[in-house]
């Protein structure tokens, strides 16, 4: 217990000890936010949607006066918010203009795994990968970024990223702010290390031989950036604003709530709506988790989103990630004097994916994360690591190291929460999830529905998100059979191609 405190905070000071803190703490708002463009893609009259997206070298301005050397889609840095609707039959035409081998994935997403984008889908430079799926999940916020085996924290540091939002018939009804970029902002929230010369520290964002023994859980950047943009204002100019909030940081876990301490309402979850919504003052979110809030703003009012000391821990309310002073400003809100009028969140959002319904008596996996493994295990691409009922309600038993921090995410397929830390899940983790925070020492209990799809040779990934546990292996893969044929299943991957 309180030991582990006192590890971490020997941890992150070591990490943070040679580095500058410039940035970190309280901003002037110089800098309106970008919002990514948005990309709907080209629609063929019948359900097909077309998305071009090209991943690419680039340079950026990210720190007033410096040029980054950076990665994007289809730009310089970051990519744009893609968007489609279920029933859309989705096809991608992804080329890769990198210098290195990468791949696409898509967070959150429900569809076979061969199209999932991760470290098996590899696209090699100049490359061109396809892949086609049909939406069949609810509307949510979901996101893309690469998963090349090992190399994961690196790609998506230089600035690989991007928001997928999904829209359904009854969510249109749900009575949320729905314009974007007006009254429906994306917010990626990321941390990042800079060096001197402007470029991106990513030496030791994938590997830990650099702080052998000291931290293991990466860096924690100095400089927060929100859709790429540093020291940013947003300018609202409605009375509700609905704010997509994703954490797409390495590793650092934040903890949002406003300046001034006012409440905000909980609408979603990484994988859907929830049906009810839950007024909050803070809601924390570790690598790869998504929230969608709504805010109500007064006219002519500021107020800042700020991050403060997040809950590593159970029983550790007050701990801070990095043993000192881990508040610090992300974006101000900048409501104008004349807002147009929002409609009320309702109190019940139609849209809301249905609880998993649990079985008598589900199967329990059961996956223990220390150090960097799983099991006791590291990552290997050809070993398949769980053979799975396609369909069918499984519970996964998530139990983190007593040192380790870890996000836990599995592919393909939602979550529920059942229980956190030995307790029920607070009210902003009920819901559909495909992330979750693992505190240390601790255990989370998930009901998790398993995709439809079956596939015995092309497995989907579940892994710690906190990246730099992902590129050292913290990852497994799952395959999705047939009920009953789960014995006859392969459990070797010979060719992966
Ligand atoms: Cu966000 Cu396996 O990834
Ligand atoms: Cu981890």
């Amino acid at each position: 217990g309180v030991l582990l405190g006192g590890a971490y905070a020997v941890n992150f000071a070591s990490v943070y000890g040679d580095r500058k803190m410039t940035n970190l703490g309280t901003l002037s708002f110089a800098n309106k936010v970008r919002i990514p463009p948005l990309l709907e893609g080209t629609s063929d009259g019948s359900g097909g949607r077309r998305f071009t997206l090209t991943a690419q070298e680039g340079a950026s301005e990210l720190i007033p006066g410096k040029q980054t050397p950076t990665w994007g889609v289809n730009g310089a840095f970051l990519g744009p918010t893609l968007r489609a609707r279920r029933g859309d039959r989705v096809s991608v035409h992804f080329t890769n203009k990198l210098p290195e081998t990468t791949t696409m994935h898509w967070h959150g997403m429900h569809l076979p795994a061969v199209n999932d984008g991760g470290p098996h889908q590899s696209v090699v430079p100049g490359a061109v990968w396809r892949p086609e799926w049909e939406i069949v999940q609810p509307a949510s916020t979901l996101w893309y970024h690469p998963h090349p085996h090992g190399q994961t924290a690196d790609h998506v540091s230089r600035g690989l990223a991007g928001m997928f939002i999904l829209d359904d018939d009854a969510s249109d009804g749900a009575g949320l702010p729905g314009r974007y970029g007006v009254d429906d902002i994306p917010l990626i929230l990321q941390d990042r290390e800079f060096n001197d010369d402007g470029s991106i520290e990513l030496r030791n964002v994938s590997t830990l031989e650099s702080f052998a023994g000291v931290g293991n859980i990466g860096v924690l950047g100095d400089t927060i950036l929100v859709n790429g943009t540093y020291d940013p204002y947003l300018r609202v100019t409605t009375t509700l604003v609905r704010l997509r909030l994703m954490n797409g940081s390495n590793a650092r876990v934040f903890n949002l709530g406003f300046t001034d301490n006012r409440e905000f309402t909980l609408v979603a979850l990484e994988n859907g709506l929830v049906a009810k919504p839950v007024p909050l003052r803070r809601i924390q979110l570790a690598p790869a988790e998504r929230a969608e809030v709504v805010v109500a703003v007064e006219p002519g009012e500021r107020t800042v989103l700020r991050s403060f000391p997040p809950d590593i821990g159970v029983g550790f309310p007050t701990k801070r990630l990095d043993g000192g002073e881990d508040t610090f400003d992300m974006i101000e809100l900048r409501a104008d004097k004349r807002l147009t009028e929002s409609p009320p969140v309702p109190d019940r959002l139609r849209g809301a994916p249905a609880p998993i319904e649990l079985p008598d008596s589900p199967r329990v996996r059961r996956f223990r994360l220390s150090g960097t493994n799983i099991n006791g295990k590291k990552m290997d691409m050809e070993r398949i690591d769980e053979v799975c009922p396609a369909g069918r309600v499984e519970v996964w038993e998530v139990e983190g190291n007593a040192d380790g921090v870890h996000s836990f995410h599995i592919h393909g397929l939602s979550f529920n929460v059942l229980q956190y830390a030995g307790n029920k899940p607070a009210a902003h983790l009920v819901g559909a999830k495909d992330t979750v925070y693992v505190p240390p020492g601790d255990m989370v209990r998930l009901a998790v529905a398993l995709p439809d799809y079956t596939d015995e040779k092309k497995p989907y990934m579940f892994h710690c998100h906190q990246l730099r546990h992902e590129d050292q292996g913290m990852m497994g893969q799952f395959t999705v059979v047939k009920p009953g044929s789960e014995g006859d299943a392969p459990r070797q991957i010979i060719a992966y191609a």
